[in-house]
């Protein structure tokens, strides 16, 4: 027998398609705060979160271009029109970023690692309030270029471009996969 929470844990999956309408801002606030209980070694707070919805993601689309062409002048016209788009999948894009700070007993890889654990809280709460979310990345997520436009300062790193709204379509199975593949008892 498994709880209600246990289950709905266990039930997590990203959706691909995502469509109107976006979380409001009274169910983001409670995604935020779930985020915001992430493990933090030394209370070093490093998350960071940029909300982008309605006519703010085709500006977060121009930027994902700019960032592309600094990178690749080359690229091709439907290859522009491509990297444009890709905020538009989804009706909210939050680029979610850590901001690292030097310490003495906190190296950068627990500050990254902390925020990939907030990520996953916001994730779970967006499950838990039935909101489609899916977690990208790609190589815009390593582009200097788009830090820069995005506001970044120089020690924030990119952990990812969250997308959220409306579950559209068909519902895929969740996989469970076989615990004894990746746990040994000692
Ligand atoms: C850091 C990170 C980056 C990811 N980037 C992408 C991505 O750019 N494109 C993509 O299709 N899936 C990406 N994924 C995987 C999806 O978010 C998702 O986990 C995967 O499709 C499996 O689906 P599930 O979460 O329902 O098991 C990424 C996952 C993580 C943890």
């Amino acid at each position: 027998m498994t709880s209600l929470p246990m289950e709905l844990l266990l039930s997590r999956k990203s959706f691909n398609k995502l469509t109107a309408p976006a979380p409001t801002s009274e169910q983001m606030d409670v995604l935020f705060q779930s985020a915001l209980r992430a493990p933090d070694h030394a209370s070093l707070k490093p998350w960071r979160y940029r909300v982008y919805e309605g006519k703010s993601l085709e500006e977060l689309g121009e930027l994902f271009l700019r960032a592309s062409l600094i990178s690749e002048p080359k690229l091709s016209e439907f290859q522009c029109q491509k990297i444009k788009q890709k905020p538009l999948r989804a009706p909210m894009v939050v680029v979610a970023s850590v901001l690292i700070k030097e310490h003495p007993k906190v190296p950068e890889i627990e500050q990254i690692l902390s925020g990939g654990a907030s990520v996953q809280n916001l994730l779970m709460a967006a499950h838990f309030s039935e909101i489609g979310a899916m977690w990208r990345t790609g190589g815009l997520a390593y582009n200097l270029h788009l830090a820069g436009l995005l506001g970044m300062e120089e020690n924030e790193k990119i952990t990812g471009f969250i997308y959220l709204g409306q579950e559209e379509g068909v519902k895929r199975p969740v996989k469970y996969l076989n615990k004894d593949e990746f746990v040994t008892r000692i």
